[in-house]
């Protein structure tokens, strides 16, 4: 882990439909407002490894789970090191569209193994401040993307995403939040508000024991 990190790490997780997407921007939002300097990312990139893991994501079965797990891995490393490691070391609060904890929930749930993917990317992964995981059952969250464009394919089937949630739910860990993401919208925005509140400096230019760097 580098040492010359000074900003605070909060990663949103869930199965597709858990709103989380939705939750990030409102939560990157709210902290803009507060002052904070915040940077937004999201899991897979549109970098090269981004792009072929969506590539592969919509020719269902054109990847073993072994190559999307190297995939997903590498796709990570350049994220931490051209993103997450920069945005962190200049002291800015990051916040994370899925991270590894996606990876062993959904390439755990095709059957590899899930403290083997864990340890593989604790290997080179920054450890985050908060990870907040929005549960919802697999049919809640595939009645919420019913209406968008329909991919068919490999991560939207419903006995899959049961077992997705399985391990997700079963994620314990320091800085690991379960929160209920049946509630409507802005109940769950404030349940992850007081989450990532209490891990804040009272006022931005207050920066806790130089953590997190003053406003613009
Ligand atoms: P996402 O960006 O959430 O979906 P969309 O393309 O609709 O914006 O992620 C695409 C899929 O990738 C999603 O179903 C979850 C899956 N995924 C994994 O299987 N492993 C991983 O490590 C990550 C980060 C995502």
């Amino acid at each position: 882990m580098p040492t010359k990190r000074r900003g605070l790490f909060i990663v949103l997780e869930g199965i597709d439909g858990s709103g989380k997407t939705t939750q990030a921007r409102n939560l990157v939002r709210r902290l803009r407002r507060r002052g904070f300097e915040t940077s937004f990312f999201r899991e897979p990139t549109r970098g090269r490894f981004g792009r072929e893991i969506r590539r592969l994501a919509v020719r269902a079965g054109s990847a073993t789970p072994a190559r999307e797990l190297a995939l997903f891995v590498s796709d990570r490393k350049e994220n931490v090191a051209r993103n997450i490691g920069p945005a962190l070391e200049a002291g800015r609060v990051v916040v994370l569209d899925r991270y590894y904890f996606s990876t062993m929930a959904y390439q755990g749930a095709k059957g590899l193994d899930v403290g083997r993917i864990r340890r593989l990317n604790e290997a080179f992964a920054i450890a985050p401040d908060l990870v907040i995981v929005l549960d919802v059952d697999a049919r809640a969250g595939l009645a919420r993307i019913a209406g968008r464009k329909r991919r068919d394919g490999l991560f939207e089937r419903e006995d899959y995403l049961v077992r997705v949630r399985r391990i997700f739910r079963g994620l314990r860990g320091p800085g690991v939040v379960h929160l209920d993401g049946r509630r409507d919208r802005r109940a769950v925005g404030r349940a992850i508000w007081s989450c990532v509140e209490a891990l804040l400096p009272p006022r931005p230019r207050m920066s806790l024991g130089g953590r997190l760097r003053s406003p613009r």
